[in-house]
């Protein structure tokens, strides 16, 4: 007995997407079906490579076809394609060939937001994602230093009058840090800090990127307000520490983004609990759990906890993020939790983005 392409087709349309909740056919995720005799390939082309439920999806995928009576070997290309969030295209995007922007934002300075999107960018180039980080942070542009890239030099393409990203770990790196060389903290008004921002993203070479992180000022005040505005954001990622959740400065960052309609991709709960260097155990000094419960609360995706650890502290001063230097350990593990929870959220905010963004 033969089998069809049409057979195999149809065994998929039982196969949903969990993040989607739609099946892989009709979200044109299976590819190059190809049948000969009784064996069977196909590819899923997942919407990011940092899918965590990559694993699943291909079981369920094989549990499927392997029901088609007679079926022989089975086999499955896992691939990715990002989709980008203005559905128009990336050549129509705002800034062309960026596909989707994630910015990382938190309610006050000091709760380790740049040490998280550093991680976050890094992680997600790991799975072979395209990755940009723009150091918006006027106030503290740290990326420079967690990245290891305090002493490049950015490139200009003279012809195109481009700034030329800074590469490192896989990330291509630009921080307005590199235009002003003050390390004190400048004083910006909202209006001046989103228009140097917002020309600052359009000159530069981007190329094709996946997943551009950008790591917000601190707070919710007038500068942030309109940078948030100015940037076509895919979503925020919100990062709180276990303290924040008492002082209410979260929520207060997670109410600006709702203003602006920019979806909440979740909360990181940041030095969430001690990791004992010596002992390895886990204490939670502050109450345990309040990113999650504030996170329910506020009806947001929780995407996990980062300990409260010495190392991610020395790696990221040294200018090598946990991620890159120490990728077998549990803060790492910890780190790529979220990069995998980012990714997926960002999937499923492309799928509900309704109209194109245009920027303002
Ligand atoms: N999980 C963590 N464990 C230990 N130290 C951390 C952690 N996250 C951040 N830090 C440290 O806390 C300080 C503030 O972090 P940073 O990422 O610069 O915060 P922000 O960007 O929110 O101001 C830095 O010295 C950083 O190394
Ligand atoms: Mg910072």
């Amino acid at each position: 007995m033969t089998i069809t392409n049409e057979q195999v087709v149809e065994a998929l349309r039982t196969v949903n997407d969990p993040d989607l909740h739609k099946d892989l056919v009709s979200l044109r995720m299976i590819k190059d079906v190809v049948v000969d005799g009784s064996n069977v390939a196909f590819s899923v082309e997942l919407t990011t490579p940092a899918c965590p439920l990559k694993a699943k999806i291909e079981g369920d995928c094989r549990r499927a076809v392997s029901a088609i009576p007679g079926v022989g070997e089975i086999s499955i290309n896992m691939t990715s394609n990002v989709r980008a969030t203005d559905r128009r295209g990336i050549e129509q995007a705002p800034l062309p060939g960026v596909r989707n922007i994630v910015a990382v934002a938190s309610g006050k300075g000091g709760v380790g937001k740049s040490t998280v999107s550093a991680n976050l960018a890094c992680a997600l180039a790991q799975t072979g994602a395209r990755v940009g980080l723009m150091d918006a942070d006027i106030y503290g542009p740290s990326i420079p230093i967690i990245m290891g890239v305090e002493d490049a030099e950015v490139g200009i393409d003279q012809i195109k009058q481009q700034i030329i990203p800074v590469e490192r770990y896989g990330v291509k790196i630009v921080s307005m840090g590199f235009l002003q060389h003050a390390t004190a903290a400048v004083i910006w008004r909202g209006p001046m800090v989103s228009k140097a921002v917002q020309q600052f993203l359009r000159d530069v070479q981007w190329g094709e990127i996946d997943y551009l992180i950008v790591d917000l000022p601190p707070g919710t005040g007038d500068a942030q307000l309109t940078l948030a505005q100015a940037i076509p954001l895919t979503g925020a990622v919100i990062v709180m520490t276990p303290q924040d959740v008492a002082a209410s400065v979260a929520v207060k960052a997670i109410a600006m983004f709702r203003r602006l309609d920019v979806p909440i991709l979740g909360i990181v709960e940041n030095m969430s609990y001690f990791q004992c260097p010596t002992c390895n155990t886990r204490h939670d000094i502050f109450s345990h759990g309040g990113g999650h419960d504030a996170a329910d609360a506020l009806n947001v995706p929780f995407l996990g906890e980062i300990p409260l650890d010495a190392q991610i502290r020395a790696e990221a001063d040294e200018g090598t993020p946990t991620v890159v230097i120490s990728p077998d350990s549990p803060q790492a593990l910890a780190f790529r939790d979220v990069a995998e929870g980012v990714a997926q959220q960002v999937s499923i905010a492309v799928r509900k983005a309704p109209i194109p963004l245009a920027m303002a």
